[in-house]
């Protein structure tokens, strides 16, 4: 969330496992205060971790949150051989360097049904689903979102935390955070939802575009709300995105109105009316985003004997 980058790896070599931590140091007290969206992000990097594996040819035995007594200690991940060849993993790979979130609008063009397919079975592959609305559900969701940001104005801690994690064009050190250039431009008219980085410093050269009236939201749901099923939700988020990117699918998120609960029950398929909605994605053809900076290797990775 916000390029926070919340996670260290630890490997240990004598038994050839990562585990994984949370660093809460880069927690976001105002929007995010159980935690569920750095372990989604988390999750997401937990993800990348076993395709590189596999990727390698080494099979990633994953468990989540083995220590009850150590929280922080969010997954561990055994490197077995050989790997195993049948999950797909390692065909995912490219798109761990192409994808990048893009907050440029999107030609109305509709995501054929065999690509949605694939998008729904990743998630499933993950223990969640993924939905992709319409009609007065997809509108229900579009108001909610927008509600979210009016919420978001009126709430400065919020919006700090934002601003706090925002970097400008000059900041060409920056390991974290979400750049200028990555802000897309603003919003002159459309539907989709854009969450903007900006907040109320003008950004220099920013252009006005109008964004598309259909925008195709999915989102993504677990059946519980548990620390492991936001891990599982973030695992199963990186799935969907990676595959995406193969279908030349651009993606952003609008997750406003999941940060506020009150919104966010409201969220759900009126329909099923179950499942807990942990992310809502923007897919759609389009640019592809730009790359942001990441923290060197040696600030996220520790490796002992
Ligand atoms: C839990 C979570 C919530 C996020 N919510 C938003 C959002 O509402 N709007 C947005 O533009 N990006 C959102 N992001 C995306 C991050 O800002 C983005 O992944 C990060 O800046 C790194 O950039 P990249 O995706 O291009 O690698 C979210 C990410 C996570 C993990």
């Amino acid at each position: 969330m916000h390029n926070a980058q919340p996670w260290r790896f630890q490997y240990t070599r004598s038994n050839g496992t990562f585990s994984l931590f949370a660093d809460l140091t880069r927690a976001m007290p105002h929007s995010d205060p159980t935690a569920r969206g750095l372990h989604i992000g988390c999750g997401a990097a937990l993800f990348n971790l076993r395709v590189a594996a596999s990727h390698i040819g080494l099979r990633p035995v994953t468990r989540l949150l083995p220590d009850p007594a150590v929280p922080e200690l969010l997954a561990t991940v055994r490197l077995d051989e050989p790997a195993d060849r049948t999950d797909g993993l390692a065909l995912l790979y490219p798109a761990v360097h192409d994808r990048h979130s893009s907050r440029a609008p999107f030609a109305d063009r509709r995501i054929p049904d065999e690509v949605r397919q694939a998008l729904s079975e990743a998630a499933h592959q993950e223990s969640a689903t993924l939905a992709l609305p319409t009609g007065s559900h997809l509108q229900t969701v579009l108001d909610l979102i927008n509600d979210a940001e009016g919420y978001d104005h009126m709430d400065a801690a919020r919006e700090a935390e934002t601003e706090q994690w925002a970097r400008s064009a000059t900041d060409e050190a920056a390991v974290d955070g979400v750049p200028e250039y990555a802000f897309g431009p603003l919003k002159r008219g459309g539907s989709a939802p854009a969450r903007d980085f900006a907040g109320r410093v003008p950004v220099n050269g920013r252009t006005r575009t109008v964004f598309e009236d259909r925008p195709q939201l999915a989102l993504l749901s677990t059946a519980q709300d548990e620390p492991a099923d936001w891990l599982r939700a973030g695992q199963a988020l990186e799935r969907v995105l990676l595959i995406a990117t193969l279908h030349g699918l651009s993606s952003s998120f609008a997750t406003q109105a999941l940060e506020w609960p009150d919104l966010r029950w409201v969220l759900r398929d009126p329909l099923s009316g179950t499942g807990q909605v942990q992310m809502v994605v923007r897919l759609g053809y389009g640019p592809t985003g730009p790359q942001t900076p990441r923290r060197p290797v040696a600030h996220v990775l520790t490796v002992e004997d």
